[in-house]
């Protein structure tokens, strides 16, 4: 998980009309991925992402000073900036060098679509681009992010989300009047997966529904015509679950006011945390499932549906009690690419998707060797592909991640080798298909 940018906050939760504590002190503490930390925004309206532990003594650093230059631990005055550099040690004797030494861990912020993405990779480690997901090329009036709090794991979460079989199950006429939907999928690469729902409705009527999922914890979702929700979830800890989504408009622009109140209304700050949930039975009424509504919980707010599926599993679900079914072999693929990916990453390697992300903000569409866009939604200019093998050489000679990552003479080093083998390869007269195929394929 920590080969990924992870959702860590909204901009909003920095917002003082939702939180007025945020207008004198804009500093939160955040739980990702088990580890504890401090996020806070400096007078100059950089945002840090430091380890909460004062690197003097151990005090906990979210209870810290909030000051224009950075935070400060009340303990005994020690002072950070949003980069995690120490710039007073208080108390030290005047002429000490102590802060020149101390440094407090740090974690790149990245704000995007109206969230701050953390990168809680290795010390020193370069972040990638963030991935290049519509929600995050949509303009800000197309896009609007929210958040919610499950109390559960985060894989039992995210599998809500590509079982295809059940989405709006209990709510939707479409899903339950045609409960035996064939479902494909394919994957274009190893962790992007498309599934494919075909509901035959009559003869001449299909109602086809297509879903997206990238490795490890994101995917996409139609809600109309012109309309998508990307969801990520995001662990806090083995028991609970952050899922933001985001709504992209390819149409129309949102009025993200009333959907924020909508959201709101269901929720508790400043943890986002459902006001119904597994204390008050998700709110299920027995007479209105017998006389109204399949699931009986109401039809106002539909994530408290996929709530309670996820929640009243338990927190963390017995799986060697399930019994999955042929609708669920996107779930079980999933599973089989996370196994892998776990001894991937044990062996030192990259997992799924991360290498793409790591190759820029085109990386997934050349790796699909997509075409390169004519036109691109909201009137930008088309993503500049390479037509050939020779040009994306080129590019990646020039790739500033891969030069910061790997130093300039290496990354000139391995284009010069792959211009070669190319050239060898062009000046073969005896190749067949076959060999074609499988010398471009370990590109
Ligand atoms: S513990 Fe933070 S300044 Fe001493």
């Amino acid at each position: 998980m920590r080969c990924y940018w992870q959702p860590a906050a909204l901009v909003d939760e920095f917002d003082p009309r939702l939180d007025p504590r945020m207008a004198h002190r804009p500093v939160k503490a955040v739980r990702l991925l088990g580890q504890d930390l401090v996020l806070f925004r400096d007078g100059s309206g950089r945002y840090g992402l430091l380890d909460r532990a004062c690197p003097h003594r151990g005090a906990d650093l979210a209870f810290g000073r909030h000051e224009p230059e950075g935070l400060r631990c009340p303990f005994h005055g020690w002072r950070f900036a949003v980069d995690g550099t120490c710039l007073e040690t208080s108390a030290e004797p005047p002429g000490s060098t102590l802060c020149t030494r101390v440094r407090q861990r740090s974690y790149p912020v990245r704000e995007q679509s109206g969230v701050l993405f953390a990168w809680l990779g290795p010390e020193g480690s370069v972040p990638p681009e963030l991935p290049a997901f519509d929600c995050f090329a949509a303009p800000a009036s197309h896009s609007f992010a929210f958040k919610g709090l499950w109390r559960c794991n985060g894989l039992q979460a995210f599998e809500a989300g590509i079982d295809p079989a059940h989405p709006r199950w209990p709510m939707t006429r479409v899903m339950r009047e045609f409960c035996q939907p064939e479902i494909r999928f394919d994957a274009a690469l190893e962790g992007l997966l498309r599934l494919t729902t075909l509901r035959p409705m009559t003869d001449a009527l299909t109602h086809v529904r297509v879903t997206h999922a990238m490795f490890p914890a994101t995917f996409v979702i139609p809600l109309s015509e012109s309309i998508t929700i990307t969801q990520m979830h995001v662990a806090v800890d083995d028991t609970h679950t952050y899922w933001y989504f985001f709504f992209t408009s390819f149409g129309e622009p949102l009025d993200k006011e009333a959907m924020r109140a909508q959201r709101l209304a269901c929720v508790t700050l400043p943890d986002y945390a459902p006001k119904k949930g597994r204390h008050c039975d998700w709110g299920f009424d027995a007479d209105e499932q017998r006389t109204r509504t399949y699931l009986g919980m109401g039809e106002d707010d539909i994530n408290l549906h996929d709530q309670w599926a996820v929640e009243s599993m338990g927190a963390i679900q017995d799986r060697t009690k399930e019994h999955l079914g042929s609708s669920h072999k996107v779930i079980m693929a999933n599973r089989r690419t996370l196994l892998k990916a776990i001894e991937t990453v044990r062996a030192g390697g990259r997992p799924p998707m991360a290498a793409q992300i790591h190759a820029g903000l085109d990386g997934i569409a050349r790796s699909l060797q997509a075409p390169a866009a004519t036109t691109a939604p909201y009137g930008g200019e088309g993503s500049a592909l390479p037509a050939s093998l020779g040009e994306a050489f080129d590019a990646l000679a020039g790739d500033a991640v891969l030069v910061d990552a790997f130093s300039p003479t290496v990354v000139d080093w391995l284009a010069h080798v792959k211009r070669f083998e190319l050239a060898r390869h062009d000046a073969a007269d005896d190749k067949g298909d076959w060999q074609a195929r499988e010398y471009f394929g370990r590109f």
